[in-house]
């Protein structure tokens, strides 16, 4: 070891921390000298596969609300949310306080009962809708979507001792070998080897880009008739599946909502073959659509659904299944995991339900969320690098292309998330190409602070938008 420990760990003093942020901030160059400083022990020292830093460039001292603060004393409006995992912000006082009562109690506790743990599945049993929370059954997964999502494939292939999985293009399920088999995104198995075989890609109702290159206005269900056909037609070479699994709006796949009458087909279909239909409610789910789940706005009923990221409001890790009771085939054991029983998370998930509640929290993301999207198709008519606006609730995106030609382009996406971070704003890029301009606010972003992203990201567009606009 060359480094001496006490510089390596400890960089010189930072700002005093702010009690709480009303803007962004920023009083050095991206990034600062600390940020750098840990950025740098951190190339050194953690692995190659490190990603949001690499272009979200600082070290993170603190944050609050809708905000983080970098060690510099720069201060951001968080429009990434730890990839969707702070539904009320950063810290939120009532959820910490939740957090810290139950960290002088009991912390990690497997499967077994405790009052904290039953308090947090029945409020989300509470969650769903009245049709379908009598039948359902909660399984609570290692902490990561990814292991919901492998739970949710086991089940399916033991209650239908089928083997085979319908996915579909441009979704993201997970990082794990499973999982990632289930991810439309090519390039991160393409080098991996005896990823899980068995599963079929079907075309996502993308009708702006229109999966079967049919005109955008010609169907809604050119998708799902393609998909039922092959479910029905004893010559599609593909076999009756275990499962089908889907995201109501793919998030990593650009904040792409799917067609009502799309979902709706898919769901008649899986029903009439016996085929368990898997609801990736994993990014869409604790309220971030505008309701509790995305499925609701959809008029079906999954036979599964998954949740992670945002139940326990702090970022706390856990991942649960809720399935259909004639699913319950599987023995004890059978899908387990050592970290399923995160009290800390239950306890901050009891009270982040509470305070969506009390606060109207879904109200503020649809009414919020409606005035983003419009206000950001407003400035689409103006912004030539704006290909296509979309999204539900407060999972936004802004699709960008050259302003010449029209076709997608990553370098002024990348321009556009560096002028962002540079002016206070964290954004994270996703999509086919990365071009989607991602938005995922705390579920309580004010009028305010949407008033601030749209100002930071016009800024942004009106340098990329014309020709002779300068490098950022
Ligand atoms: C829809 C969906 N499913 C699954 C996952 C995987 O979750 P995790 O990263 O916690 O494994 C993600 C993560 O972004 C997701 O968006």
């Amino acid at each position: 070891m060359t480094q001496d420990m006490t510089q390596a760990t400890t960089p010189t003093q930072h700002a005093p921390l702010s009690p709480s942020y009303q803007a962004p901030r920023i009083v050095t160059a991206i990034p600062g000298p600390q940020s750098t400083h840990y950025l740098k022990l951190q190339k050194e020292e953690e692995s190659g596969a490190v990603s949001y830093p690499r272009k979200l460039t600082f070290a993170i001292k603190a944050a609050r609300g809708s905000f983080i603060e970098d060690v510099d004393g720069n201060v951001y409006l968080d429009c990434l949310t730890g990839a969707g995992v702070m539904p009320l912000g950063h810290n939120h006082p009532r959820v910490i306080e939740a957090a810290k009562k139950q960290l002088d109690t009991f912390t990690q506790g497997l499967d077994f009962p405790t009052r904290i743990k039953t308090e947090f599945r029945q409020a989300q049993l509470s969650m769903l809708p009245d049709a379908i929370r009598e039948q359902m059954l909660v399984h609570f997964c290692g902490p990561t979507g990814s292991d919901a999502v492998e739970a949710a494939i086991k089940l399916c292939k033991l209650y239908t001792g089928r083997d085979e999985i319908i996915s579909f293009q441009g979704g993201y399920h997970g990082a794990s070998h499973a999982t990632m088999a289930l991810t439309g995104l090519r390039t991160v198995k393409e080098s991996i080897g005896n990823v899980m075989p068995g599963v079929h890609f079907f075309p996502y109702s993308n009708c702006n880009a229109c999966p079967l290159g049919l005109r955008k206005e010609s169907c809604e269900t050119n998708c799902a008739t393609y998909l039922e056909r092959s479910l029905l037609d004893p010559n599609s070479g593909i076999k009756k599946p275990a499962a089908v699994i889907m995201e109501l709006v793919q998030g990593e796949g650009g904040a792409i909502p799917a067609q009502k009458a799309f979902v709706q087909r898919i769901r008649a279909i899986t029903r009439e073959l016996d085929i368990p239909l898997i609801i990736d409610e994993v990014q869409t789910g604790c309220g971030r659509t505008g309701t509790w789940f995305a499925f609701e706005q959809y008029d079906i009923e999954p036979d599964i659904i998954l949740a992670a990221k945002a139940l326990s409001g702090i970022g706390s890790p856990v991942s649960l299944m809720m399935y259909n009771k004639r699913l319950d085939v599987w023995k004890p054991g059978a899908h387990i995991g050592t970290f399923r029983g995160n009290q800390i998370a239950f306890a901050a998930g009891v009270e982040t339900i509470k305070i969506i509640q009390e606060d109207g929290i879904l109200e503020n993301v649809n009414e919020v969320g409606q005035y983003l999207i419009e206000k950001l198709r407003e400035i689409a008519a103006r912004r030539a690098a704006v290909a296509d606006v979309r999204g539900l609730g407060f999972m936004l995106g802004v699709e960008i292309c050259d302003p010449l030609t029209k076709r997608p382009s990553y370098p002024i996406a990348s321009q556009i998330q560096k002028y962002c971070l540079h002016h206070g704003l964290i954004v994270e890029l996703g999509g086919r190409d990365d071009v989607v301009v991602r938005l995922l606010p705390p579920l309580n972003l004010s009028l305010n602070e949407a008033n601030i992203v749209l100002q930071i990201l016009d800024d942004a567009l009106a340098q990329v938008s014309s020709p002779s606009a300068p490098a950022i």
